[in-house]
């Protein structure tokens, strides 16, 4: 926010009632809404009621004294400007409160414009500073280890260990189902490490063409190869001075596996069709959804290239065995996307949350953040219904617990009556979906009408 669009506020405190208007109508001429104070305990009050941008502050006054009322302030709103008023015989107690976190002092009497030109400086600068933190805030909302949410406790733990290995040089083996959020990781453990303000470049090792991933990674001459028009730089090259992430590495094929584990031995390359060695300082971050282990036994992946990569390994929990999060990520997602598409939205109703945290997510946060963003755009209530979640979410009008009898929250129960539930949920799925329609639903069964039927009747389906 800038002093443009709202007006700036000031909080001006001395028992002087004299001083008091006079700052009043100075600041006031400067477009600053005043309010006042005469000892330190009211302008904390006034301060905690509203804060105020710049605060202007005698020193010695009853009941409490400016220094005290500024630790105080100071603690309520670090980035407040307090500027200390003070005679000269108190320069000393004055010089060490700037120490202290005052924004400066002045000695009275002051000059007016001397007052004038202080506080627009604070001004200037606690805008500044607002800035700066709220960038800040939101990078590492968005890359950092904060930006991973979760109530989840084997989740915090990964946190912190996040926190703890991005700090160091290790090469890092992100492992866990899709959509748990294995780039999230990533990207935090760059952006929380001495690496953060070097590149962060990311390759897919699926996504490259067989015969294209050398050239992708090293970089290749001019004329190496057909269509080799000019020099290329290679994504180790790119990283340099940052952080490589080579996602889906369980893709990677043994050809490759070998120059890469050469590369990390050595760090050490050359670029396709060239013979001079290009040294990149590189840290390397890998991610799959395999069994890399049991590619190894297989033979697929080549084990001393594991051995290399898991140096320290981070595993991502999927988001069935968190269900704590659900709600959560939930309203996260219904933040943020709602924001996006100019919706206002309460929240979700208890039923279609409900449904949410009955649901397995096989395809986990990448799934939920599908669902919600769906629902967010097909909402017409100011809250989330069942009716605005994906149909695969089965939300329908039957209770939740019952419509995932295989919810790993539910009780087990005798086999053939969850078996019973689940087939009578399942008929009625499959009703809704043909329009009541018994022969084509029958059809979509893979049974006979008469069969169909029978079961309508046993299980009081009308
Ligand atoms: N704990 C979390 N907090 C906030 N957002 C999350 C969290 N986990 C995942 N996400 C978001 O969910 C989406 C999927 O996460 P991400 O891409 O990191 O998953 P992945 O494990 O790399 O999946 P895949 O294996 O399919 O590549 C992203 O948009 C990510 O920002
Ligand atoms: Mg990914």
């Amino acid at each position: 926010m800038t002093a443009a669009e709202t007006p700036a506020t000031a909080l001006v405190v001395d028992d002087d009632e004299a001083i008091r208007s006079m700052l009043t109508a100075v600041l006031s001429n400067e477009s600053l809404t005043v309010t006042t104070a005469a000892n330190g305990q009211d302008a904390v009050e006034a301060f905690r009621q509203h804060h105020a941008d710049v605060v202007l502050m005698d020193i010695r006054m009853p009941k409490m004294n400016g220094l005290q009322a500024m630790k105080a302030i100071l603690e309520i709103n670090r980035s407040s400007a307090v500027i200390l008023m003070t005679a000269f015989a108190e320069i000393a107690t004055a010089v060490q409160a700037v120490k202290d976190g005052a924004f400066d002092y002045v000695i009275k009497p002051f000059d007016l414009d001397e007052i004038r030109l202080l506080v627009r400086r604070a001004l200037e600068i606690s805008a500044m500073r607002a800035d700066i933190a709220s960038l800040r805030r939101e990078l590492s909302d968005r890359y950092g280890a904060e930006g991973i949410l979760t109530a989840n406790p084997a989740m915090k733990d990964l946190r912190q260990t996040i926190a703890k290995v991005a700090r160091s040089q290790a090469t890092v083996l992100i492992h866990g189902e899709s959509g748990t959020g294995k780039e999230l990781v990533a990207a935090a453990v760059h952006y929380g490490s001495p690496r953060a303000t070097g590149p962060f470049v990311r390759v897919n090792c699926a996504a490259i063409p067989e015969g294209l991933l050398e050239s992708e990674f090293f970089g290749h001459e001019k004329g190496a190869f057909t269509g080799a028009a000019t020099r290329r730089r290679g994504r180790f090259e790119q990283a340099d001075g940052g952080s490589l992430f080579l996602d889906e590495i369980g893709e990677m094929s043994p050809g490759l596996q070998v120059k890469l584990l050469r590369v990390l031995q050595e760090r050490e390359f050359e670029r396709v069709g060239g013979t001079e060695p290009i040294r990149t300082d590189v840290r390397v971050i890998v991610a799959t959804n395999r069994d890399l282990e049991a590619m190894v036994r297989e033979g697929t992946f080549r084990q001393d290239l594991y051995f290399r990569l898991n140096v320290v390994a981070l595993k991502t929990i999927p988001l069935r065995d968190r269900r704590e999060d659900i709600r959560l990520l939930a309203d996260h997602f219904l933040e943020r996307f709602a924001a996006d598409n100019g919706v206002k939205l309460r929240g979700f109703d208890p039923a279609a949350l409900e449904c949410l945290e009955a649901y397995p997510w096989p395809g986990n946060v990448r799934e939920l953040a599908n669902a919600v963003e769906r629902a967010v755009v097909m909402s017409t209530t100011s809250a989330i219904q069942p009716e605005d979640l994906p149909e695969s979410i089965a939300c329908g009008s039957t209770p939740v617990f019952e419509a995932h009898p295989l919810g790993a929250d539910n009780p087990i129960r005798p086999l053939r009556e969850m078996v019973r539930t689940f087939e009578s949920h399942v008929i009625q799925r499959a009703l809704a979906e043909n329009d009541d329609n018994r022969a084509r639903t029958a059809a979509q069964l893979g049974i006979s009408r008469r069969a169909l039927l029978y079961k309508l009747h046993d299980y009081d389906i009308s």
